[in-house]
């Protein structure tokens, strides 16, 4: 039977009033399409014992605080903005290992939703967690393929509890469901964008300088992307975005040797999130691309193309 996004609204909004029962919760809205239909639908089904939080980590989208902000207000959310970025970054330091970036990451969101949660009585946490989340965090006889922040990444011994109306659900019938929730077409289209957020595009340990150069490189791969895909170059991908290699390689700048990072160019066509194939992206536009992140970016010296598809490479670097 087709995916009825009217008829799962209506039932995930039950199951919110049941869960939380008489108490209060609160939702974190991470600008992505599946905590901002998580909290829209909690926001129905528990008017005035929700809060909205978003929590800006330093690991975010270029502008994203102002885009959340404003798209917040036109799903009628109220919502606190946290500033958490030198706690994250602290906390982060000398982590090499994807898992436990992953983990630490996770720990330090709860420990957040914990102290606010703990100011206004609130004793649930709505995630907007989707399928593919816990089947690849593991568990049940599967593998760990990732942790993802809001289910392997959550410490023992939470004190709030989980409530995730979406969890039988996949990103493109949250799609439709975000749509039917009126929802502005920039967040239900939006391209997935990972909790840890740009944590998992830095390989090994990050610095605000690294996130800094991955910010810079993700914007021009979106702006150029998008661009190409308006132009009828090709199809836009499922996701497309620049990653940071643990790297250094030697080039030339004017008459100077240089020594500088390499930046990896992702682009992936998906359904689900679950297998993925690389997206051709025409030459011209990975040449715009590629001069523009090294033009625009003095520490990047040198840009790859990943052309791996999942398996056996995750869409994710980390
Ligand atoms: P991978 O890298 O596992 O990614 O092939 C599959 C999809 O999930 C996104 N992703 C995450 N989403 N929390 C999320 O909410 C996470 O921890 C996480 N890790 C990866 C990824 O961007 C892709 O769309």
């Amino acid at each position: 039977m087709a995916f009825n996004p009217k008829k799962f609204i209506e039932e995930a909004e039950e199951i919110v009033r049941k869960t939380v029962g008489g108490e209060k919760a609160i939702v974190a809205v991470s600008g992505g399409v599946d905590s901002f239909a998580a909290a829209a639908i909690a926001g129905k089904a528990l008017p005035g014992r929700l809060f909205a939080v978003y929590v800006d980590t330093g690991l975010m989208r270029k502008n994203e605080t102002k885009k959340v902000t404003e798209a917040a207000k036109k799903a009628g959310l109220k919502l606190k903005v946290i500033e958490a970025s030198d706690k994250f970054f602290s906390r982060l330091k000398g982590a090499e290992d994807p898992e436990k970036k992953r983990k630490i990451i996770g720990e330090t969101f709860i420990r957040i939703f914990e102290e606010e949660a703990k100011k206004d009585k609130v004793t649930y946490l709505i995630q907007g967690t989707i399928a593919p989340d816990w089947i690849e965090s593991g568990g049940l006889g599967r593998d760990t393929i990732k942790s993802h922040h809001n289910v392997g990444g959550l410490p023992p011994g939470m004190k709030i509890k989980l409530c995730e109306p979406l969890r039988e659900i996949y990103k493109h019938e949250v799609r439709m469901v975000a749509k039917e929730l009126g929802l502005p077409e920039y967040i239900y289209n939006r391209q997935p964008f990972p909790g840890p957020a740009l944590a998992v595009r830095v390989v090994g340990e990050i610095t605000p300088e690294k996130v800094k150069i991955v910010r810079e490189a993700c914007s021009v791969v979106e702006e150029e992307i998008e661009r190409a895909s308006e132009e009828a170059k090709m199809e836009l991908p499922w996701q497309y975005f620049a990653g940071l290699l643990p790297v250094k390689t030697v080039g030339v700048r004017g008459d100077e040797r240089s020594y500088q990072y390499v930046v990896v160019i992702r682009a992936v066509r998906s359904l689900d999130g679950m297998t993925a194939n690389f997206s051709h992206i025409p030459a011209d536009v990975l040449q715009k691309i590629s001069t523009r992140i090294t033009n625009e970016i003095k520490e990047v010296g040198r840009v790859v193309y990943d052309i791996t598809n999942k398996p056996p490479g995750t869409i994710e670097l980390e």
